[in-house]
């Protein structure tokens, strides 16, 4: 017995191109905020950095070719703001052609590209203008987002504005983990709100110079889970993650507001001060397309736990934490299986998550969901010929991709899924230690083995069912 896929559901894999691309300084580009955390002493776990990393600037026709062999139908990758506007300057052709090219041999192996504009790597020359916390850089991302939109357009039809905007401000403006590492909550909020300003404008701009492309963000969303949902301390933990991690960005974006619960909570660090008037309205402006990345959930409590669980990287930098107003919240550990991350393995929270989200948010708004990232990272043994039997990771991929279907069951409308990652790459402030990829990179020579996980993958996407599993 199997399960079948919906006919219209897709499947692919994804990449971000700071993580793959290397060729920093090729062609025009300039640093971007990666570029230049990258460099600060203890930033990244082993001193890493992006500036080879998986060479996909140089070997994008051979790994748009693996992605045909294992019979990918979409691909999610992003633009790098540093290459098509360096210094956050006048639009770079070379840049721009880079991804012109990718688009091309995507398209000729039928492969669907699925383009996000944000993956992170704001121009550093506007990080030193203010970054995220400063109002204008919303504006410039229009510019820039214009430029990419202008040139691909006629190939590309899916558009997602940013990538996880919660990253981009609370865990690197106020936890200082991610480039720019600052921690200040006020420039966080702030990001927060220019960050989704930035996505408002940027699809007014867009829909109205093409009514027909598919617009849409990508949101890193959680589960809280109270550990006892009788305990009112526990049930106040998970209300101030849910409120801080998912309600902040999708509440604006779907009901044109920022809760007032949160509201509350963050009060003093700003908000009121940089939410200008109609900005609620550009933010919610219709979207077609929900991302959501899923990973884990959390099990939250008021009461501390002898070993709290965390998923800080284990870099040296000194970090806090990026939730401004979560003092008092514990993390307990649950009895469930960790990846090499540390992260819980978690399936039925990914159908929750979905469930939730079109129930309260997407589901009323006529939007349409993609899971536009999930995956495991394992400490991966290859053999002699470089090939991995990562009996771990494919069981993870298999398990969620039920938890989607059971989604889909229920009724939620999700068209596509994406594999995070297409290859082992720069997992930011972890380096290259932590491997995430359905493909093995070896960083030495660049050779590219799909792993068991891939030739599963395949299998499944050949046959689009998955074997039931067995109770
Ligand atoms: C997500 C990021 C992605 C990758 C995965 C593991 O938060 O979007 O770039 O690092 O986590």
């Amino acid at each position: 017995m199997t399960r079948r896929f919906p006919d219209a559901f897709r499947f692919g894999a994804a990449t971000a191109a700071f993580q793959i691309e290397g060729a920093n300084h090729t062609d025009g580009r300039t640093d971007s905020i990666w570029d230049v955390f990258c460099r600060v002493p203890g930033a990244v776990v082993n001193g890493d950095d992006g500036s080879v990393a998986c060479d996909h600037y140089h070997r994008s026709a051979d790994d748009v070719a693996l992605m045909a062999d294992l019979g990918l139908q979409t691909y999610r990758f992003s633009t790098s703001w540093a290459r098509v506007r360096p210094d956050g300057g006048p639009v770079n052709p070379a840049g721009l052609d880079f991804y012109s090219r990718l688009v091309d041999q995507l398209l000729e192996k039928q492969i669907t590209p699925w383009l996000t504009l944000y993956h992170w790597d704001l121009p550093q020359a506007l990080e030193e203008k203010g970054g995220w916390a400063n109002r204008d850089t919303a504006y410039r991302f229009v510019d820039y987002a214009v430029d990419v939109h202008e040139a691909l357009s006629d190939r590309v039809r899916h558009f997602t504005t940013l990538n996880e905007p919660w990253c981009a401000s609370f865990l690197s403006y106020i936890g200082g983990e991610h480039a720019p590492g600052r921690q200040d909550p006020a420039a966080g909020v702030a990001a927060g709100h220019h960050l989704l300003l930035a996505h408002g404008l940027t699809v007014q701009e867009l829909r109205q110079r093409d009514a027909e492309a598919t617009l849409g963000i990508t949101l890193n969303l959680t589960v809280p889970d109270p550990v006892d949902p009788a305990d009112p301390a526990d049930v106040e933990a998970a209300r101030l993650i849910d409120g801080q991690f998912n309600r902040f960005f999708i509440d604006p974006l779907f009901r044109g507001e920022y809760p007032a619960d949160v509201i509350r909570d963050l009060d003093g660090l700003g908000l009121d001060e940089v939410v200008e008037p109609g900005d609620l309205d550009i933010i919610a402006t219709p979207i077609d397309m929900l991302g959501v990345n899923y990973y884990h959930g959390e099990f939250l409590s008021g009461h501390p736990v002898a070993e709290q669980t965390t998923t800080a990287a284990p870099s040296e930098r000194p970090k806090r934490s990026p939730f401004p107003a979560a003092d008092g919240v514990y993390w307990h550990p649950r009895d469930l299986p960790l990846t090499d991350m540390g992260w819980e393995v978690q399936p039925e929270g990914l159908t929750r998550l979905l469930e939730r989200v079109h129930r309260e948010y997407t589901g009323p708004a006529g939007v349409r969901i993609a899971v536009t990232e999930n995956g495991a990272a394992y400490d991966d043994e290859p053999d002699d010929e470089g090939h991995v039997a990562d009996v771990e990771r494919t069981s993870f991929l298999t398990a969620h991709l039920h938890a989607v279907l059971d989604a889909v069951d229920t009724g939620v409308p999700v068209e596509a899924y994406f594999y995070w990652s297409l290859l082992d790459n720069f997992e930011w402030a972890w380096g290259y230690e932590k491997r995430f990829g359905i493909v093995r990179v070896d960083y030495e020579t660049q050779k590219r083995t799909p792993k068991l996980s891939a030739e599963t993958y395949r299998d499944v996407i050949r046959s689009r069912a998955l074997p039931r599993i067995s109770s």
